[in-house]
């Protein structure tokens, strides 16, 4: 898909068709994901993919229920970040802002892999709320790192609205 069209056409998705994600299509989206760029190209953000149906089912206890109602069908991708990495040279935190900076470029590889999806004919739905120590236990993702969003991915069943963006001015100042 053009670029132009692609970024104007994602939206999130709360209302998934009963098709599952192909594996394939998964592995490609995360690659493409990976070519975000991120701090002395530390790459530390990681996906841990949920797409058997026995998993997707424990999985979903993992949500609260309007989450787990808004990806109904889909399959999950959970991001984290290995903390201490990005933004430090040495154990040292480089600046103030110290493991935001794996945030942040965990943030960019979302946006990345939310367009690769979109491209791949799939649709997103970023979650910030969901129940961090349980998907640590059940996916058995260790301390050293930071878990962050869970992501649905499937094909959308109805045409989502664009929320409503600010304008240029709230949002930019030009020197
Ligand atoms: C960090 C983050 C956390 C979010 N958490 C949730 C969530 O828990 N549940 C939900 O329905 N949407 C969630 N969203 C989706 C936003 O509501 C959505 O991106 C926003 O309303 C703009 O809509 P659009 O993505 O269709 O452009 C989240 C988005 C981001 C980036």
């Amino acid at each position: 898909m053009e670029f132009q069209e692609l970024i104007k056409t994602r939206r999130s998705v709360r209302n998934y068709k009963e098709e599952p994600v192909e594996h394939e299509a998964l592995e490609e989206i995360i690659k493409e994901a990976s070519l975000a760029p991120s701090w002395k190209n530390s790459q530390t953000g990681r996906y841990y993919v949920v797409e058997s149906p026995e998993m997707i089912g424990q999985f979903r206890e993992m949500l609260p229920s309007f989450n787990q109602k808004s990806s109904a069908n889909a399959a999950y991708i959970v991001t984290t970040y290995v903390k201490g990495v990005s933004g430090f040279t040495a154990g040292s935190p480089d600046n103030e802002l110290g493991n935001v900076w794996g945030a942040y470029d965990l943030g960019l590889h979302d946006a990345y892999l939310v367009l690769a999806a979109a491209n791949a004919g799939y649709d997103t739905l970023i979650m910030g709320l969901r129940d961090q120590d349980g998907i640590r236990r059940l996916l058995e993702i260790p301390e050293e790192e930071c878990i962050v969003s869970v992501i649905a991915i499937g094909k959308r069943a109805s045409e989502p609205v664009l929320g409503k963006r600010k304008n240029l001015a709230e949002v930019a100042k030009f020197f």
